[in-house]
């Protein structure tokens, strides 16, 4: 056995043992070799409200069940989103406010100011410009040949279809990932290494979108979220609000990018791990929606998101004290055995897959659910026409991250239809 599996054994079996309060599921080691299952298991069943005195991001409360994780997401006036929703506090350099990270009635404000951009009859207007580029991308591909789908189709599809949804220009179209990155990873993208630098693209992306806004602003009749923003009544405006605009259109290219990302290589990866669900889709490919679902259940792209105590709380017997931080842990919360039934499987005709909370409940409800979903069910009926399978011959690469769940490398073959 290498030392990496053998550490592994000891991550699994140390899930038990260890003592409660000396467990630290922040720890991006445990979802990088995706270990962390029993521990998330432990605390429902013995610590729900867990306590994490000594971390790397500080003291943290963690909220392992389904029903208490959708307790503290509804309860908005007890558990603020002011400031950040990581488990780090946003550093006191160049902030830009996005509403994500907002109370009411700033929060609401603005996120119906830019919701209409995700109507339902928007979405269908994009639709087939969605389908036909993800036409040409899934008929670029070898056929037979072991290739990384995290590359040649996660990452390009959702970086096509960021640019699809803005009408940005194509060829340029790599920039959406370099801001997405960096809007994320800040200092640590490996794009800038200062603050100045970090501060330089993203006054660069604003300056490019609002040329984009000032073309668009007076045409009518475009589908894309700048011509949508620019010509709703509710949103005219936002443009004149240089920070807000750039807030938003951060929220949009980082919700949209590795969210969507990874719950594209993660359905191919459960598909496989439960290939009887495979056969299940391939004989009847009704249940795409359904299965869209429960990959999103499955997969939980966003292991979490933070809130910060208004008032001392007792929740489970735990004294929750103002000003704690409160973590909620969505990919426990979807496998919680009290609300899904055998909750770790794929199971693509499951009843009660859209229960899931992995586009969080309550006033923050992710508002690009629809886009999100429309997207992967365009993508698996494209597939379902072209291949039999996407089979995974290797072990896939795991993001080094607690927070985002997704994978760096995939690698597959495809298998035409008959
Ligand atoms: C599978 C894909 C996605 C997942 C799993 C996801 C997950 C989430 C989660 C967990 C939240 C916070 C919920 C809460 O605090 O209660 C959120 C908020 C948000 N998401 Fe998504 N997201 C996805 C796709 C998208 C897409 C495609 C967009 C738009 C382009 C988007 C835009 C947003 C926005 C704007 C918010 C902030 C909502 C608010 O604060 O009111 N998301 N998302």
């Amino acid at each position: 056995m290498n030392s990496l599996a053998v550490n592994k054994e000891k991550m699994l079996a140390q899930a038990w043992t260890v003592p409660l309060e000396e467990m630290d599921i922040s720890n991006w080691y445990l979802t990088e070799h995706d270990v962390v299952w029993p521990y998330f298991e432990r605390l429902r069943k013995e610590d729900p409200v867990h306590y994490t005195e000594d971390s790397r991001y500080g003291p943290f409360w963690s909220i392992t069940r389904f029903n208490d994780i959708k307790f503290v997401d509804q309860n908005h006036k007890l558990f603020s989103s002011q400031g950040s929703i990581g488990i780090e506090d946003q550093l006191e350099e160049f902030t830009t406010p996005m509403f994500i990270a907002m109370d009411p009635p700033k929060h609401d404000a603005q996120r119906k100011a830019v919701s209409p951009v995700v109507a339902p009859s928007n979405l269908a207007e994009l639709e087939p410009l969605i389908r036909s580029r993800v036409g040409t991308i899934l008929e670029g591909l070898p056929i037979g040949e072991t290739f990384n789908w995290v590359d040649r189709v996660s990452i390009e599809l959702t970086t096509q279809m960021l640019a699809t949804l803005f009408n940005f220009p194509f060829e340029d179209r790599y920039l959406l990932t370099r801001w997405s990155d960096i809007a994320t990873g800040g200092k640590n993208s490996g794009h800038v290494n200062t603050t100045e630098g970090f501060q330089r693209e993203m006054m660069e992306c604003l300056a490019y979108f609002t040329r984009l806004w000032r073309a668009r602003e007076n045409e009518t009749g475009g589908f894309d979220l700048i011509s949508m923003m620019a010509n709703n009544e509710d949103t005219k405006d936002v443009v004149d609000r240089p920070l807000e605009y750039l807030g938003n259109l951060i929220l949009l290219i980082v919700g949209g990018n590795d969210t969507t990302r990874n719950s594209i290589s993660g359905g191919v990866l459960a598909l496989n791990k439960f290939p009887e669900q495979y056969d299940k889709l391939n004989a009847k490919p009704a249940l795409i929606p359904n299965m869209v679902a429960e990959i999103i259940r499955w997969q939980t792209p966003l292991a979490f998101m933070r809130r910060t105590a208004l008032e001392d709380v007792e929740m489970h017997g735990k004294q929750i004290k103002k000003g704690d931080k409160v973590v909620m842990w969505y990919a426990s919360g979807n496998r919680d055995e009290e609300t899904f039934e055998d909750a770790d499987r794929l199971i693509i005709d499951r009843p009660n897959a859209r229960n899931h909370v992995s586009f969080g409940f309550g006033i923050h409800r992710c508002m690009g659910n629809r886009l999100a979903e429309m997207q992967l069910r365009v993508l698996w009926e494209e597939i379902q026409t072209r291949f039999r399978k996407v089979e995974v011959v290797g072990e896939p690469v795991r993001n080094r991250s607690a927070f985002v769940r997704g994978y760096s490398e995939l690698p597959v073959k495809l298998i035409p239809l008959d």
